[in-house]
């Protein structure tokens, strides 16, 4: 989509359609303006807009203009600015963002109808024409296209997103960019003891693979990197604890926190981010078959740490146990873990906030910040000791599920605390559960399917 900012105010030709907002109306409607077909849209009351609904605004325009199938728009930005968010160049980038989050719908498997797709192809922005506010706009664009291919590679159906088919998505991904790949294979995994992740993968016949992005932009290579790491189960069939019911509907996306990280990557690297960053992505199907982990099966993890697993579908967290280890050697000042961990992340949250987990009230409250502003909305949960028996293992180490038979209270708890005791050696450690934003929201003006949390949380961490 293409965004074009001009300091006249006679954009207008047949093929534009300008946009005004109202207060007033209820419902988006034309009217007719100096011979103009104008589509007034509705917008929350000057005094009660935040960032949340600022978001919702550029979204509806375009959700709107896609309904009356209108390829060309134009807006003023007197009327964007009126709203005083915050300085221009946020209101710019939040706008940026949004237009093009809107403007993403999963066609990967649809036939194109004749008269073609009813995407925007761009937005004219009139009254305004400076520079600050088109390098704002074209960030939030690489920013928003950036989270759209996360949501696309969420998207695509297990078949089609293998951990083979991830590692050949990432490396076409980061081509133009000056990011660093290894992948580990099954045989590399092996000489270094990552047998939590081979343990997952043993059931399927798609190999695990274990992808490493590197984007050193800090001044000194040597500073310590952010390690960000990424959950990425390209179809959780629950192994041989077998998902029932319509439980197993979506598991194509169980890889959202590695797509996630893939692609924060890949925006560190476009906006030249001036950090050391590292991305790690366990990438594994957990498929039940005769040679799948069994429930009562004890893992030595790479930490050396066992893993008795009492259920299979509690593999998110067997993965990362190895993963957190495997951090280690980076030295990193900050662990992220972003995983869609556990369905009780919803029960608790319901769709609005990803659960994060910290020991770090500072770190805590500063991503409830940037969640806030950036739409990846965040809300804390304990990580408190005392929950640490509730993991002790029976038979082994530790137990991959609440060890009181049958319960499953507190369970986004206990998937936290359970990674935790694989991440005691970094300074700072944070875990983000995204199950809750692994889809989007019915009023949110997304389309359905992948949501595309929380890459637009992680950049803003970068960047601070
Ligand atoms: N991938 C799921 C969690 C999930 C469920 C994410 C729904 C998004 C939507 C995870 O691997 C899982 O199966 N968790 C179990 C844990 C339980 C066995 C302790 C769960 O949430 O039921
Ligand atoms: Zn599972
Ligand atoms: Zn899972």
């Amino acid at each position: 989509m293409k965004i074009l900012l001009s300091d006249k105010k006679n954009v207008f030709d047949k093929k534009i359609t300008g946009i005004s907002f109202s207060e007033k109306i209820s419902e988006s409607k034309f009217v007719i303006k100096d011979g103009l077909q104008i589509l007034e849209i509705k917008i929350p009351k000057k005094e009660k807009i935040n960032w949340r609904q600022a978001a919702l605004i550029p979204r509806s325009i375009i959700a709107t203009a896609k309904k009356h199938q209108i390829k060309k728009i134009a807006l003023d930005w007197p009327d964007i600015e009126a709203m005083k968010m915050g300085n221009s160049q946020d209101v710019a980038e939040s706008f940026g963002i949004n237009f093009e989050m809107a403007n993403y719908e999963f066609v990967a498997f649809k036939t194109k109808p004749k008269e073609g797709w009813d995407f925007i192809d761009e937005i004219q922005i009139f009254g305004y024409e400076k520079n600050d506010i088109k390098n704002a706009l074209k960030k939030g664009q690489i920013i928003g296209q950036e989270t759209n291919a996360c949501r696309e590679l969420s998207n695509m159906p297990g078949g089609e997103m293998t951990p083979e088919i991830l590692v050949q998505k990432t490396e076409k991904a980061i081509k133009n960019t000056r990011i660093k790949m290894k992948v580990l294979d099954e045989k590399e995994m092996k000489k270094i003891n990552m047998n939590a992740v081979l343990a997952v993968a043993k059931g399927s016949v798609e190999k695990p693979k274990f992808i490493i992005l590197e984007h050193f932009g800090a001044k000194n290579k040597a500073e310590k990197p952010v390690v960000l790491i990424g959950k990425g189960v390209t179809f959780d069939s629950g192994g041989l604890n077998i998902k029932t019911g319509n439980g197993m509907a979506d598991m194509n996306m169980d890889m959202s926190g590695g797509a996630a990280v893939v692609h924060t990557l890949i925006l560190a690297s476009k906006l030249g981010i001036k950090k050391n960053v590292i991305g790690l992505v366990p990438a594994v199907e957990s498929m039940p078959s005769g040679e799948s982990l069994r429930p009562g099966d004890i893992i030595k993890s790479m930490s050396g740490q066992t893993i008795e697993v009492q259920d299979t579908d509690a593999e998110g967290r067997i993965i990362l146990a190895d993963a957190n280890t495997y951090a280690e050697r980076y030295n990193p000042s900050l662990v992220v873990n972003v995983a869609t961990l556990t369905g009780a992340a919803c029960v608790a949250l319901g769709e609005r906030a990803s659960a994060i987990f910290s020991k770090d009230e500072k770190l805590t409250d500063l991503f409830k910040k940037y969640g806030e502003e950036s739409g990846d909305h965040v809300w804390p949960l304990p990580l408190w000791e005392e929950y640490e028996v509730e993991v002790k293992g029976i038979n082994g180490d530790v137990c991959n599920i609440r060890n009181r038979a049958n319960s499953r209270d507190g369970g986004a708890i206990l998937g936290a605390i359970f990674v935790y005791q694989f991440a005691k050696k970094f300074p700072q450690w944070i875990h983000i559960d995204i199950a809750p934003r692994m889809v989007s929201v019915f009023d949110e003006f997304l389309s359905n399917g992948a949501a595309g949390a929380p890459v637009r949380l992680l950049i803003k961490l970068l960047e601070k």
